[in-house]
């Protein structure tokens, strides 16, 4: 069952066009993150799925539609660093936000483990660092527990030290099996911390799936044939083809690094299997993305 499903998602803001018919599926579990360079629409998305903007165009659905206005209890989201009193300590702030969402009262000594904050919680606010705010804002996301929470950007502005911990904390927020949507224009960040990537830019998705599939340095060849049923049942057998998708006329496989188009070429052929289409290519979504961020950057 999916958690969030997002469908031809577009939003203008005058004439700009921050999503373009976005699609999304989030399953129950995902640690998703949303990649893109800056500008790409990370932000708008976050904002519309919460309920803060409105699309222009497209729809989205929280749980099967199941819960309808219930959903945003099961949501726990900071688009930005949330206004914390400077003078109230974290315990206190904390209790604000429970009592603002109408949460009953619990203590928060295990919400202030999970983010490090346990031996700070009775300082104030305007005395923690940037990290440590940071740290509060998700714990502060985490009250009432949550089936879903939401970051954007949870580690922008941070220091070296500061990322780190907040990585920390985020993948042990995923390890507790909630659903965790993130969005950053950090590869690296979505690479350690996520199970599941879409990559945008301008409002457009470039490419989905889990990290393994989409991060990876696996070689990627296109193979095809004139009975692709066969020939499947053949590169099934290979234990070095790692996956198998069906494209038009050909199918488009994962290879573990260091197999060679040659190579394929011979064993096919050796089955008696004549190949009609044969293009090796190096997965490097990872080069393309670099580039696109540092254009943008
Ligand atoms: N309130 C706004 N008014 C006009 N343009 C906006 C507004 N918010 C965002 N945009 C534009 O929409 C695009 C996507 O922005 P945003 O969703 O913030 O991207 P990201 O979060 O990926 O950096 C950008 O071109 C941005 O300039
Ligand atoms: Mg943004």
């Amino acid at each position: 069952m999916p958690i969030l499903e997002i469908n031809n998602l577009s939003k203008n803001y005058g004439n700009v066009r921050a999503l373009d018919n976005l699609n999304l599926r989030i399953e129950k579990g995902n640690v998703y993150g949303i990649l893109g360079p800056n500008g790409s629409g990370k932000t708008t998305t976050l904002g519309i799925i919460l309920g803060i903007l409105k699309q222009s165009n497209g729809s989205y659905q929280w749980f099967d539609g199941k819960l309808g206005e219930k959903s945003r209890m099961k949501i726990g989201a900071i688009l930005e660093t949330p206004n914390f009193y400077p003078y109230l300590n974290a315990e206190k702030n904390l209790d604000i936000i429970r009592h603002i969402k109408g949460v009953s009262e619990q203590s928060f000594d295990e919400l202030l483990d999970l983010v490090d904050l346990s031996k700070r919680k009775k300082s104030n606010f305007n005395t923690y660092s940037l990290g440590m705010k940071q740290r509060l804002a998700i714990a502060a996301t985490m009250i009432g527990d949550p089936e879903v929470v939401i970051f954007d950007e949870p580690t922008n502005g941070l220091d070296p030290q500061g990322i780190a911990e907040v990585r920390n904390i985020l993948g042990r927020v995923a390890d507790s099996g909630k659903t965790v949507i993130m969005a950053s224009h950090i590869l690296n960040e979505v690479e350690k911390i996520c199970s599941h990537v879409a990559i945008i830019k301008y409002g457009k998705l470039l490419a989905t799936g889990s990290v393994g599939s989409i991060l990876s340095n696996d070689l990627i060849m296109e193979i095809g044939s004139d009975e692709l049923d066969r020939l499947r049942e053949f590169l099934n057998s290979i234990p070095w083809i790692k996956k198998i998708d069906s494209k038009k006329g050909f199918l488009e496989c994962n290879i573990e690094a260091g197999h060679k188009a040659a190579e394929m070429n011979k064993i096919a052929f050796d089955q008696g299997i004549t190949l009609t289409h044969l293009v090796a290519r190096k997965k490097n979504l990872e080069q393309e993305f670099m580039e696109i961020t540092n254009k943008t950057n």
